[in-house]
């Protein structure tokens, strides 16, 4: 078996191979702000102010990033989570300054509406109770609001059932044929999302997100979520997280065609970082191995915080 692992030759017969085509960035803007502010428990990361966003994008193009996912930080959250859908809202803003600037530049957009309502729900709330139905009218208005304002893929996040139809009818309704749809498909409650509460704030006010999140004890589950966004119209199909969740994304590929995105989530960021600080591991290293390693398990894309630094190694 060594005679292929010589330096040389090793390249030759690599089987997964991490490109930058495959990475998408996650990008915090808050329209509280002025100038970007670090998040405490995702050193190195920021939330950009509307002023920034476009040259962040920018930075990222240098490094030859090229796609990237919005999620918005509004100054006003009410129960239904109508800063979510305005035309001068927080991520619709965005999203024409960056693409004003950078055309070519992949916008995708994550369409929930946890930072946007008061009490941190993904959905609408009447007695305690997340509601399905009454939420997807609301969901599918906030996915066209960033059709108009630019975005060429729209990522709902939300695990409501049959968002994905909703949002695809509403877009063809729109005149957008042409934008695809990004579904956050197997998409479990974990407490690996921490750090990302922290950074949207988007934590939630009373229970949990158990009864709209997979359960992470099940992974059979997945493979039915996957179908019925399949069946719905998604375009790319996600599996998060992603590091815990290797099973899961194999299983999902092996099955569907689709393209399949991972989502490298904010408490896998932290945890590296973490033991980066402490000198008890080489981050940068560490990074590296863990988005070959999602490759390796199947999938296509990889959302994750290390894009920048990744970017640099490759
Ligand atoms: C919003 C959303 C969450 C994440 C992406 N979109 C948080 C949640 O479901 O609580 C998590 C991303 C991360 O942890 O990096 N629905």
């Amino acid at each position: 078996m060594r005679r292929l692992r010589k330096d040389h030759l090793r390249p030759l017969v690599r089987e997964s191979v991490l490109s930058l085509n495959d990475l998408i960035v996650p990008v915090f803007v808050d329209e509280r702000i002025d100038s970007k502010v670090e998040i405490p428990s995702m050193p190195g990361y920021y939330r950009f102010s509307l002023k920034e966003v476009a040259d962040e994008v920018g930075r990222a193009m240098e490094l030859g990033l090229r796609a990237f996912i919005f999620f918005g930080i509004p100054g006003r959250k009410d129960e239904v989570g109508s800063s979510a859908f305005g035309s001068n809202d927080v991520v619709q803003k965005a999203v024409r300054e960056v693409k004003r600037e950078y055309e070519d530049a992949v916008v995708i957009t994550d369409v929930c509406l946890c930072e946007y309502t008061s009490h941190g729900h993904c959905g609408v709330v009447r007695d305690k109770r997340i509601l399905n139905d009454e939420t997807l009218p609301i969901i599918a208005r906030v996915a066209v609001s960033h059709a108009e304002a630019g975005a060429d893929i729209v990522a709902p996040s939300g695990m409501m059932d049959g968002m994905v139809k909703a949002i695809r009818k509403a877009l063809d309704g729109e005149g957008f044929e042409d934008i695809a749809i990004m579904s956050y498909s197997a998409k479990y409650a974990s407490s690996f999302y921490g750090p990302f509460r922290e950074a949207a704030e988007s934590g939630y006010s009373f229970g949990d997100r158990r009864s709209y999140q997979m359960d992470f004890h099940n992974r059979r589950e997945a493979i039915r979520e996957v179908e019925l966004d399949v069946e719905e119209g998604a375009d790319i199909i996600m599996v998060k997280p992603a590091l815990a969740y290797l099973d899961v994304i194999r299983d999902v590929r092996k099955r569907f065609e689709l393209p399949l995105a991972a989502y490298n989530v904010s408490g896998e960021y932290s945890m590296v970082k973490a033991a980066e600080r402490l000198g008890w591991m080489d981050g940068k290293a560490l990074a590296y191995e863990i988005l070959v390693a999602i490759k390796r398990a199947g999938a296509d894309l990889i959302i994750t915080y290390h894009a920048y630094e990744v970017a640099k190694m490759l």
